[in-house]
């Protein structure tokens, strides 16, 4: 059967002028950048210019919501980005889980910068880090992890403007304290598909039913059998790929009936989406590397 045509989602990010510009700004003032994407979509989250934000500057990208994806797929985009010569992470801010390497491996990243320093008589100058990504990728549990009770004790230092802070970590690390907010590649309708399914884009103009019916069927396509275990669904139920078909039948599986018996999609969306979010449908990746282009 011919593929869907994705759905037509609107948003529209709005200070996009000046939050690059604040970025910019922050560059100059960090050694590193810690970009985060979210594992489940990796290149669905990554921002299209952040190479030529962050030009030459050593980069560590962490895969975060690694608990919501699938774990061979998220250390094969770790390798992926690996071979392309930056470093990758998968964590869970969450829980924190991976997080113990995360100091090492920016050590590792500056090595040479940490020796052009001891070279230059300044050992043990603090290594500073900014957090950057799109919205709902985890920015602020990432600062929270790594610092925790400290943030509420820091100083404004001369030649910071005022609301960047830098909370000091273990480790010689320092850390902006203010994430920067990046935009998504919203104007390429899969990749807006993708964020409005982890729900990244909380805030696009959205038909639910429609959104549900096309994740259930990606499900299908990448992780059959946990849609088909979770939904109870028959061999017949998960292969018919007519619109609205998967969603209706895993409202009728589930009970969601209306008076006079019509199947409840719109019920059965809300949960979908929901469980999918969650967690509960099981860990799955909806991106491959090397699956598109301009990764
Ligand atoms: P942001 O600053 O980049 O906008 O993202 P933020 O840290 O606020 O995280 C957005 C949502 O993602 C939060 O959920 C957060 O708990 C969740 N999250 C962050 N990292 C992970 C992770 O590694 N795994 C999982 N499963 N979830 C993660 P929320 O529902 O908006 O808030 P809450 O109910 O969890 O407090």
């Amino acid at each position: 059967m011919k593929e869907q045509a994705p759905l037509n989602i609107q948003w529209f990010p709005g200070h996009m002028a000046k939050t690059r510009r604040l970025m910019r700004e922050s560059m100059g003032l960090v050694d590193l950048v810690v970009e985060i994407l979210d594992a489940r979509i990796p290149y669905s989250s990554k921002n299209p210019e952040i190479r030529k934000m962050v030009g030459q500057k050593p980069r560590l990208i962490l895969l975060n919501k690694a608990d919501l994806a699938d774990r061979e797929t998220t250390r094969r985009w770790c390798d992926y980005y690996r071979k392309a010569g930056v470093s990758a992470l998968a964590v869970d801010c969450k829980s924190g889980r991976g997080l113990n390497g995360f100091a090492p491996e920016i050590r590792q990243v500056l090595s040479e910068q940490i020796a052009r320093f001891e070279a230059r008589g300044m050992r043990g100058r603090p290594l500073r880090l900014m957090v950057v990504g799109i919205p709902n990728v985890g920015k602020s549990s990432l600062i929270n992890r790594l610092a925790g009770g400290r943030r509420a004790k820091v100083e404004d230092r001369p030649g910071v403007t005022r609301g960047r802070q830098w909370v000091a970590l273990s480790d010689g690390l320092e850390l902006m304290d203010m994430p920067g907010v990046l935009w998504p590649k919203f104007d390429d309708p899969i990749v807006a598909e993708n964020l409005a399914f982890t729900g990244a884009i909380k805030d696009a103009i959205l038909d639910t039913e429609a959104l549900a019916d096309r994740l259930a069927g990606r499900i299908a396509h990448v992780a059959p059998a946990l849609l088909a275990n979770r939904y109870k669904l028959a061999e017949a139920q998960l292969s018919d790929r007519r619109p609205m078909a998967l969603l209706t039948s895993i409202g009728q599986n589930r009970g969601m009936l209306l008076p006079g018996g019509v199947i409840d999609t719109e019920r059965a969306a809300i949960m979908l989406l929901d469980e999918y979010r969650g967690g509960k449908i099981g860990a799955l990746s909806l991106e491959q590397p090397g699956e598109r282009r301009g990764e």
